[in-house]
């Protein structure tokens, strides 16, 4: 596509309803950069999880937010896939992140108002010049308000499941269902009710439920609306 000028993308929604997918597949399509905020909620999650300072029973906000400043967290394009992976203080940690375990962690952590503040400082300047495509809770309503486009991504929670599941049940084959829904669903409740920066859909972001539809579908509506924007 020729783009007229670069202009920033947010994608929002609940769990496993296919926005870094659909985020990734922008990204490519438009040579823009895409970043997965997720995945730097996950990496804090994971650091303090090894420190101790969350697990299923209690969190320990304090030494949460004072060892804030021991996390650096960067992205980096591998060579060889050419997808961009997360790296916690230099370590890469992009399957660690991704375990049923740190997902069931990481609503808490992400509820936490400096760590918020910590990751939203560094999301605004990966996308200070444009250009990007970012998918997370808080994307078109925190980070990026004045987004171009603001896309508001939902499925149904059979497909998210079924979506998860088969993700999942790769590295993790004892596996259930029942689990992931479960998960799905707790997430889903802390995301949208936490004080700070609960998921919501602003009033400008554009619906896509992506249940009936596949992948290529979703990307060119994306892309539709993409192209209106650019012409704006
Ligand atoms: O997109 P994901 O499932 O990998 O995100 C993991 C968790 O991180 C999710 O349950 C909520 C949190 N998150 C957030 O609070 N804000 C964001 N911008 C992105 C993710």
């Amino acid at each position: 596509m020729q783009s007229h000028k670069k202009i920033t993308i947010a994608i929002d929604g609940f769990s496993s309803c296919g926005k870094s997918t659909l985020a990734k597949a922008l990204a490519f399509e438009l040579g823009y950069v895409f970043v997965d905020t997720g995945a730097m909620y996950r990496a804090v999650t994971l650091f303090c999880f090894r420190q101790g300072w969350v697990n299923k029973e209690t969190v320990n906000q304090e030494a949460i937010i004072n060892g804030l400043n021991e996390i650096e967290i960067h992205f980096e394009r591998n060579k060889e896939t050419s997808k961009l992976e997360v790296f916690l203080n230099k370590e890469l940690v992009e399957r660690e992140i991704r375990t049923l375990e740190i997902s069931s962690l990481v609503s808490k952590v992400a509820s936490i108002k400096e760590v918020r503040q910590k990751l939203v400082v560094e999301q605004q300047k990966m996308g200070e010049k444009g250009g990007v495509v970012m998918d997370g809770r808080d994307i078109g309503s925190v980070v990026f308000p004045n987004a171009e486009l603001k896309l508001f991504v939902t499925a149904s929670p059979e497909v998210r499941t079924d979506r998860r599941f088969k993700e999942l049940i790769i590295s993790e084959p004892d596996i259930t269902r029942e689990e992931i829904r479960l998960n799905l669903e707790e997430r889903d409740h802390l995301d949208s009710t936490r004080e700070e920066s609960p998921l919501t859909r602003t009033e400008d972001a554009v619906l896509l439920d992506n249940s009936d539809i596949n992948q290529q579908e979703q990307l060119d509506l994306a892309l539709e609306l993409v192209r209106e924007r650019m012409n704006g």
